[in-house]
């Protein structure tokens, strides 16, 4: 095969076929612990399947795994082809594959056993921590190795947001997992109380920005205009998203700690900076919708694009959202209730996933020298069943959150709760069960992703890969 030659591919098949597991096991565990939230006994009484070990389970493995395999498939695809050079070293590349495969797989062990640092988003133990220092290190190398070995001058914007993620993600990981460790599995943050938690959401907001964002931006600059087969809506434009998304991120962590200890100060301007953050998020999302104009008849055949548009457009409004819940007023209705996790699906299943269901199913033709997918028809399907499972997802929780700050806050004439705890529980039963709906119809879509890609890597098919590409905007 021509690309293989050229370019290593070996190391994005494999990144690519994780996502797609470790995309059904996180997502199964979502489904398991949506459904233990409906109906406690699931847990069997075995305190590795109870609710606080799974939960933990399935956010390590969205994010990482699932997320994580992503990003390197998809910067290790895009940084070949826009810098015209094969990665620095096919070792090092390897080596980040297996590693990061390890540390899934220690996740998998370590947190059903309940061994967690207990921080949010950074819940493995130390020695998988330095682990993950080694491998994000060896994948910084084999990036900007291959930036630098570029055979085209100029660096295209895909890649600046796969650097941004790769550093920011480097810096938020060894400070925010700092800690003393007192036996092989067990370790104390060095930060006291309150910095604490502010590190902590330095860390979580901005594993929001950079890990969840900024990346799939990165896909988003490569796929769409190469799906949609115009240039960037405006390279310009991508630029300045850039610098404006990279620079305000960073301060807006505190508003994870609205009317906590942290001082007001913090809290104002994480609140004020995550307000300012509308303006490049829309500016990213404008940019990646509008690269569509000329094509947008393109989106009644091709379902590959109607996954990256509905991605664009529930980017779009999660970032509308989030800011919204920065203001004091609102969080003070939102924080603790299910609106946040509506907010959080509607960014990582309906942005994230779907921008990455988008890049697979353009990746695995182009990686296996296929002309298309085995079924368009069954990507045209998945693309429904799961648009329609998270609308029931996020409108369930948007619901049910709003329900039950509002019942929480309700006070009779003589100044009492008119509702007990119990009671706004009950009545979020119904909302349960319609996002666990939701959560099963996702999932189906994902089995039928992987019946496709499979399909596709065993059809005999003529090898028609194509050409080496250009960016887009060289192209
Ligand atoms: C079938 C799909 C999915 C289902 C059924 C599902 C279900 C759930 C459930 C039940 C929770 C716990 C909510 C709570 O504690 O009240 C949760 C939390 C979470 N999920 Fe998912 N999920 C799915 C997909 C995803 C994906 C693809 C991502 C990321 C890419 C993701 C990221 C998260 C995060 C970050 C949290 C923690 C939210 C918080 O602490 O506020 N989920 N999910
Ligand atoms: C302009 C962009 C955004 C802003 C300003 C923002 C703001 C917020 C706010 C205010 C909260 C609630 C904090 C609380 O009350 O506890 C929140 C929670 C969250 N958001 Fe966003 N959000 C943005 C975009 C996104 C996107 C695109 C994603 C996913 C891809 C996302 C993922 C999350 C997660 C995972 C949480 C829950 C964190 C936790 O408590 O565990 N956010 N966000």
């Amino acid at each position: 095969m021509q690309l293989a030659e050229t370019y290593n591919d070996k190391v994005v098949r494999q990144f690519t076929l994780a996502t797609v597991v470790w995309g059904i096991v996180g997502m199964l565990v979502g489904v398991v612990i949506a459904a233990q939230l409906l109906f406690p006994a699931l847990n069997f009484d075995l305190p590795w399947l109870t609710y606080s070990r799974l939960r933990p389970l399935h956010t390590n493995a969205v994010i990482f795994a699932f997320g994580g395999s992503a990003l390197f498939a998809t910067s290790y695809y895009v940084v070949q082809r826009t810098c015209h050079a094969r990665l620095i070293s096919d070792g090092l590349a390897a080596f980040t594959f297996w590693g990061w495969q390890l540390v899934i797989l220690l996740a998998a062990i370590t947190l059903p056993l309940g061994i967690t640092s207990g921080k949010e988003y950074a819940e493995l133990e130390w020695p998988i921590d330095l682990l993950i220092t080694v491998v994000w290190v060896a994948y910084g190398v084999v990036f900007f190795g291959t930036i630098v070995r570029r055979k085209v001058k100029h660096i295209y914007v895909a890649n600046w947001f796969f650097a941004a993620f790769i550093i920011t993600v480097a810096v938020l990981h060894v400070v925010n997992s700092m800690a003393v460790p007192v036996t092989a599995l067990k370790s104390y943050s060095v930060y006291p109380g309150v910095v604490d938690a502010m590190v902590q959401w330095w860390y979580g907001h901005n594993a929001v920005g950079f890990f969840l964002t900024a990346g799939f931006l990165g896909i988003m600059y490569y796929f769409v205009p190469k799906q949609a087969g115009r240039p960037v809506y405006s390279y310009r434009l991508s630029v300045v998203h850039f610098w404006a998304l990279i620079s305000i991120y960073m301060w807006a962590g505190p508003h994870h700690l609205i009317y906590t200890s942290l001082p007001d100060w913090a809290q104002s301007l994480g609140m004020v900076f995550s307000l300012i953050l509308i303006a490049p998020s829309w500016g990213g999302m404008i940019n990646g919708i509008m690269t569509l104009s000329g094509a947008w008849h393109k989106l009644r055949t091709d379902p590959i694009l109607k996954f990256m548009i509905v991605s664009l457009s529930f980017y779009g409004m999660s970032t509308f959202e989030g800011p919204m819940m920065s203001i004091k007023s609102v969080n003070a209705l939102s924080h603790y209730t299910e609106w946040t996790i509506g907010h959080v699906h509607s960014g990582a299943l309906g942005w994230v996933a779907m921008i990455t269901i988008g890049a697979v199913y353009m990746l695995v033709p182009r990686l296996y020298g296929r002309t298309e997918m085995y079924s368009t028809k069954a990507i045209d399907a998945h693309f429904w069943v799961m648009t329609i499972g998270i609308v029931l997802y996020v409108a369930a929780m948007w619901i049910a959150g709003v329900m039950e700050g509002l019942m929480w806050r309700a006070t009779n004439a003589d100044g009492t709760l008119t509702y007990t705890f119990v009671e706004s529980l009950k009545s979020k039963y119904p909302y349960y069960a319609v996002r666990l709906l939701g959560g099963v119809m996702v999932l189906a879509g994902m089995f039928l992703m992987a019946w496709n890609v499979l399909r596709t890597i065993r059809n005999p098919q003529a090898s028609t890969a194509d050409q080496p590409v250009l960016a887009p905007s060289h192209a």
